[in-house]
């Protein structure tokens, strides 16, 4: 049995007031405070969710990098879910980490929404399964999860402050039902609470904070707020528990004080503190009770390379795939993120890989017996890329790396370390970022090849950059936008033409001067020393690509975005490929008709070109195993297992909710219960790939399907000659109905995997609240409903009716 937070009341007594208030805010930027009086320590909290990062953001305690959660969401695996919870928990566990800040469950309402590959679906129904099986899989080994952020946070825009406009019941029967099934199917331990506004009331002041969340689904945990949402003492009169980050906050001092003069309730507090202790014991924080001892043997990079290929999306293919290895004497392999892999969008999300396999490298291990040729064809990366450890060297050490050095106003020095990487970030740790006038960072940087580089930083305020001694340029980054967060975690570049020869060393200094600033962000600081890739012949990488193309067997073009493109702090401004990507693929598939085309993208992106290629195949942000996975893809060592959890569109003009700024400071979801595949099918337009799409390499027949209220049955029969994984689907209709219902939803989903020539009866649970609907309570429609049974939104050979009676 979880403690739970009556179990604590006696503690509760022995604590004054200003102890109460003191755990109510964090004690720096990751961990709470501890009250070792009462056998309390401090928890520690970290990002997530896609791999845990830990409480330094530093390349000397990395960090497994799992695909991303829309890589996760194609899989359409509970199975799968739960084991990436379940090796986020060993990885929180090896860090120290008590508390995951995943999931991200927020919609796919549109595909423009900055954090879309950090959240799953389009759907509720295929979010909230994912979501209880991921918590379910973290808080096994006494760690807890959190579901984030409540509620409504689907786009980037003004996020601090914008106000979402939204029916209770679209709220309810979409935006909600993830966070109910998380907790009340998983229990899942904390909640935390978003930044915008929902319908005028900022999140962490905001009733949907007591009901629902407590007074309906019985929440007995924490809500903690997401990093400096807690603005006001008027935010602990509501059901806000934890204040992040601290120490300092809109809570402490004003607190005592805003119980003292009775504006807020000591019951309040107590509550709060309650919750907290018990979160203390459920991850073992609190004498007495431990986390559980046992846990499971997990390979978790082998984890890392099947769930990237689970969650790889086959949307055509015209009898090219899978490859036989032994007739490939000769593969190009084109594109800037085949060479450059992008495992992780940008923002909070970010872990720090000990080492990432790129397709290329992949394929070279997979294909020792093939000529594998690379052109970086079109370049996709903007601003500056941080430098290959394998060309820098640190001055003081003579190792690989770099040294840098934190200097006060007088010029001495206060910090100094060695590291391995050109991409810092201090949030967090000891750095005496705070004090520190200016930052500098030396290497020695040896080039692999010649020619003129652009070197420079990628960071906020004014910096210079020295080479071998001379300065070359000084100038003031000034970060696009005021989201604080979006600045440090994707800043602006500088910098300045400069000609290499390869091989011959360069000393590369970078200063950075550091503005002294209050708030939770002040001791934080980011930069990436590094080179920007050169643009100056777009047509020269293309020709190049496709002289490769034409000269191979086949061709594999990587197409995509990165971490800059997708990113917490700002949505995207287009659903096009960044650069001349599109005429890449255009120009190597009419050079070789044997052209594959791999999207490393975490969201949609446009593809004018799908139907000029041999096969199509979306890897998302694959995760540190990403290359091994592909790999293992294209040669059908394992069958690409993802089915789209979002619809892709054709034109961006042809998405029906797209909006993601608000006017006047408001987003209205007029569009209430129809987002997704739902507004695509009431608006009657066809997309790219329908949602729920995917393919395999063997072939499926479904038959005799029977439904009850409950489930539905079906037979699958695998007619091809391979073992493979098919997609149950299953969507209500209420063709007749007094209620404005979607044309389609999604009721229930299945997993099952076959030998060629296997035939099986699977049962698929239906949603609970399927054949219900929100009225300020959930409502039966009593009468007639279709089921549909298939393998995506627009292809279900079977149906059957359903008679539902009223409750
Ligand atoms: C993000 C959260 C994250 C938190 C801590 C916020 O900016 O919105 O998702 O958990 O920072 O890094």
């Amino acid at each position: 049995m979880s403690p739970t937070p009556a179990d604590f009341t006696d503690l509760l007594g022995r604590l004054t007031l200003e102890q109460k208030v003191q755990l109510l805010t964090g004690q720096d930027f990751w961990s709470t405070h501890p009250l070792p009086g009462i056998g309390l320590r401090s928890m520690v909290l970290s990002d997530g969710p896609s791999g845990v990062r830990g409480p330094v953001w530093d390349e000397r305690d990395p960090s497994l990098n799992l695909p991303s959660a829309t890589a996760l969401s194609s899989s359409w695996d509970l199975a799968i879910a739960h084991r990436y919870g379940v090796v986020s928990a060993l990885e929180a566990r090896r860090k120290g980490v008590d508390v995951v800040l995943g999931p991200t469950i927020n919609l796919h309402r549109s595909p423009l929404g900055g954090r879309h590959f950090e959240a799953f679906s389009e759907d509720p129904v295929l979010t909230a399964g994912l979501a209880a099986a991921y918590v379910a899989g973290v808080q096994e080994l006494g760690v807890g999860a959190t579901p984030k952020h409540y509620v409504a946070n689907d786009f980037e825009t003004d996020r601090f402050t914008a106000d979402v406009v939204v029916s209770q019941r679209a709220l309810h029967e979409v935006y909600l039902l993830a966070f109910e099934q998380a907790v009340t199917e998983a229990e899942a331990w904390l909640v935390m609470s978003a930044y915008n506004s929902i319908n005028g009331a900022t999140a962490s002041e905001n009733e949907l904070l007591e009901t629902p969340l407590n007074s309906e689904w019985g929440f007995d945990g924490v809500v903690v707020s997401d990093w400096t949402a807690v603005r006001s003492v008027e935010s602990a009169k509501h059901s806000q528990d934890l204040a992040m980050p601290g120490p300092i906050g809109a809570w402490g001092d004003a607190l005592v004080e805003a119980v003292r003069s009775g504006e807020v309730e000591e019951k309040a507090i107590d509550r709060k503190v309650l919750r907290l202790l018990a979160l203390a014991a459920r991850v073992g924080a609190l004498e007495g009770f431990e986390k559980p001892a046992a846990v499971p043997e997990v390979d978790t990079v082998a984890f890392a390379r099947s769930a990237a290929a689970e969650g790889s999306v086959l949307l055509l293919n015209s009898d090219e795939l899978p490859w036989n290895a032994s007739t490939l004497r000769r593969i190009a392999v084109i594109g800037h993120n085949a060479r450059d892999a992008r495992t992780q969008g940008g923002g909070s999300a970010t872990v720090i890989p000990a080492s990432v396999v790129s397709p290329l490298d992949g394929l070279r291990a997979a294909l020792p017996d093939t000529e594998v040729t690379y052109s970086i064809g079109a370049v996709v990366q903007e601003g500056v890329a941080e430098l290959p450890l394998s060309t820098m060297t640190n001055p003081e050490t003579g190792e690989p790396g770099a040294r840098t050095r934190f200097l006060a106003e007088d010029g001495s020095e206060l910090f100094a370390e060695d590291r391995f990487s050109s991409a810092l970030v201090y949030l967090g740790g000891n750095a005496p970022v705070g004090d520190t006038s200016v930052f500098e960072f030396r290497t020695t940087y040896t080039p692999g090849e010649s020619g003129a580089v652009l070197l420079g930083f990628a960071s906020v305020g004014r910096g210079r950059i020295y080479a071998d001694g001379k300065l070359l340029r000084e100038d003031t980054a000034v970060p696009v936008g005021a989201d604080l967060g979006a600045a440090l975690l994707s800043p602006p570049s500088i910098s300045t033409p400069l000609d290499v020869i390869a091989g011959r060393p360069v000393d590369v200094r970078v200063e950075l001067e550091l503005q002294r600033s209050e708030g939770g962000l002040g001791n934080a600081l980011s930069i990436t020393v590094g080179v920007e890739p050169d643009r100056s012949d777009p047509q020269a990488l293309i020709d190049e690509a496709v002289a490769a193309a034409r000269a191979a067997d086949v061709a594999v073009v990587v197409v995509g975005t990165n971490s800059k493109v997708e990113s917490e702090g700002h949505d995207r401004t287009t659903l096009a490929l960044p650069g001349h990507q599109d005429e890449l693929v255009r120009a190597v598939a009419a050079a070789n008709p044997r052209t594959v085309v791999v999207v490393n993208a975490g969201s949609p992106v446009l593809m004018p070109w799908r139907d000029e290629v041999a096969a199509l195949l979306v890897t998302y942000f694959g995760g540190q195993e990403y290359g091994n996975a592909l790999a293992d893809v294209l040669l059908g060592v394992v069958e690409p297992g993802g089915r789209l959890p979002t619809t892709w569109p054709r034109e961006e003009s042809d998405v029906p909710v797209i909006d993601v700024t608000p006017r006047d400071g408001t987003v209205r979801y007029d569009e209430g219960v129809h987002i997704g595949y739902r507004a695509w099918l009431r608006a009657g337009t066809e997309p790219a790939f329908a949602f729920g799409h995917g393919l395999g390499y063997t072939t499926w027949s479904l038959s005799n399907l029977r439904a009850s209220a409950t489930s539905v049955t079906v037979t699958v029969h695998n007619t091809g000659r391979r073992s493979g994984k098919h997609v149950i689907q299953v969507y209500a209709e209420r063709p007749e109905s007094t209620v404005d219902r979607p044309i389609r939803w999604l009721a229930g989903f299945a997993v099952v995997r076959l030998e060629a020539g296997e035939t099986s009866e699977i049962t698929v649970p239906l949603h609970a609240h399927t054949f219900e609907y929100w009225d300020n309570t959930w409502t039966t429609e009593p009468g007639t409903f279709t089921l549909r049974v298939g393998s995506s939104v627009s292809d279900l050979p079977l149906s059957t009716e359903l008679q539902v009676r009223a409750l």
